[in-house]
């Protein structure tokens, strides 16, 4: 298995600012799916979806994993939040590295993600409503898919990070047998 961590959770749980930090400490390198299909497409997320569509978007984020099974190594890879909701996509993701669901309450997204505008998904009216119908549907993927989860709900950053670094440590003296860390 390649040594990157992958980031999944749904919009607004802070895979990317989580992402950037823990790179930063681990001397990884950052990646971000989303930022990858808008270099790819030259469009923005959001016009992608207007223009393309969603089914399109979903093939793209296939794709986008399909390259970086063979290229990617020592990375922190930001994803998408619908991107281990699709069933293709889990093996190729599990695959990658070191899955970590950040899991975050429908309020918390509420409170941060009110005033976007980027996330097509989010837009119109009963956004609260459809926060949580969206984030409910998608519980049982991101526990299906992931290795580890940490609730983000109330933490800062740092202590993410650091949480995250923990497991990465464990896991290496793990497979030096020196202790066992069970997974989720
Ligand atoms: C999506 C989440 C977005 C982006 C797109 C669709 C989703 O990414 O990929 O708008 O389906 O949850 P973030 O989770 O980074 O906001």
């Amino acid at each position: 298995m390649n040594e990157n961590i992958i980031l999944i959770g749904f919009m607004g749980c802070g895979k990317t600012t989580i992402g950037k930090k823990l790179a930063a400490s681990l001397n990884y390198s950052f990646l971000d799916t989303d930022e990858c299909i808008e270099q790819k497409e030259k469009q923005s997320i959001k016009e992608l979806f207007k223009e393309r569509g969603e089914t399109y978007f979903r093939a793209c984020e296939t794709k986008v994993l399909e390259t970086l099974n063979e290229e990617t190594n020592r990375t922190v890879i930001s994803t998408g939040g619908g991107m281990a909701v699709q069933k293709q996509n889990v093996e190729l993701l599990r695959a990658l590295g070191v899955v970590i669901y950040l899991s975050v309450t429908s309020e918390t997204v509420m409170k941060r993600l009110r005033k976007d505008e980027s996330r097509p998904l989010l837009q119109g009216e009963n956004g609260a409503k459809r926060i949580k119908e969206l984030l409910e549907s998608r519980l049982l993927a991101y526990k299906t898919c992931c290795h580890y989860q940490i609730v983000t709900d109330g933490k800062d950053i740092s202590t993410i990070c650091l949480e995250i670094q923990d497991i990465m440590t464990r896991k290496c003296d793990e497979k030096k047998g020196i202790c066992k860390l069970s997974e989720k």
